[in-house]
């Protein structure tokens, strides 16, 4: 099952429920919502009111991507605002162990991402921790950049890693994936696919962008 979510942050902002929901009626599986701090990464979007605002309008899974230092600080805000799920960034913090049990302990499903520049290795103590692993396909902090190719070995090494262990958390991706990389992902072991400026984009419909993700991953 490939699972595709679209991330908000290359929509139109002046419009972000209305957008969530064209997404969500294109027949994605979640929204990702990229919560920026600008320090852990340049930008700064969107806090714990803003998924309490998309709630109500879509039913698909609430994605929330913490690229925020000391993500502790704000777990239970974004637990009560309504998301399904908590990601957090191997790089931003310093107690892995403690915050990935605290996401758990709050009662929704938790996940790691990874940067680029990051080895697999500094998973290894916690894969049996989360639900969801993220390879970051760019470097964290913008919409619209090019995929870095290096991350499909990563991928692979990493879907061998859990397998060896027995464990089923999925791949997720997220940077620079469109119908070119999509099938890329896939068949390096990757299942859910996050997509910015390859679903919100003036050259086609959120409806007409999507299916052609989907049918590009059934292609494969
Ligand atoms: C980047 C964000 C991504 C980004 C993806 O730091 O985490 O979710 O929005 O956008 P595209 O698909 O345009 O690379």
């Amino acid at each position: 099952m490939v699972a595709i979510e679209a991330s908000i942050l290359s929509a139109d902002f002046a419009r972000l429920g209305e957008q969530a929901r064209e997404a969500e009626a294109a027949g994605v599986d979640g929204i990702q919502v990229d919560v920026m701090d600008g320090c852990f990464v340049p930008d700064i979007t969107f806090g714990p009111g803003v998924v309490q605002a998309l709630r109500p309008l879509v039913s698909v899974t609430l994605d929330v991507d913490l690229m925020i230092v000391e993500p502790e600080r704000h777990l239970a805000a974004f637990v009560d605002a309504g998301a399904d799920r908590l990601i957090v960034h191997w790089e931003a913090c310093t107690h892995h162990h403690r915050v990935l049990r605290r996401v758990r302990d709050l009662g929704i499903d938790v996940g790691l991402a990874v940067s680029p520049g990051t080895s697999l290795s500094a998973l290894e103590e916690l894969l049996d921790l989360v639900d969801l692993i993220q390879v970051m396909t760019v470097n964290p902090g913008w919409g619209g950049q090019a995929f870095i190719h290096s991350q499909l070995d990563k991928i692979r090494r990493l879907r061998h890693m859990l397998d060896e262990r027995g464990l089923d958390a999925p791949i997720a991706v997220d940077g620079g994936i469109d119908t070119t990389t999509a099938p890329l992902v896939l068949s390096a072991g990757a299942t859910v696919l996050v997509a910015g400026s390859s679903i919100y984009n003036e050259r086609a419909s959120v409806v007409e962008n999507v299916a052609a993700l989907r049918a590009s991953v059934k292609r494969g």
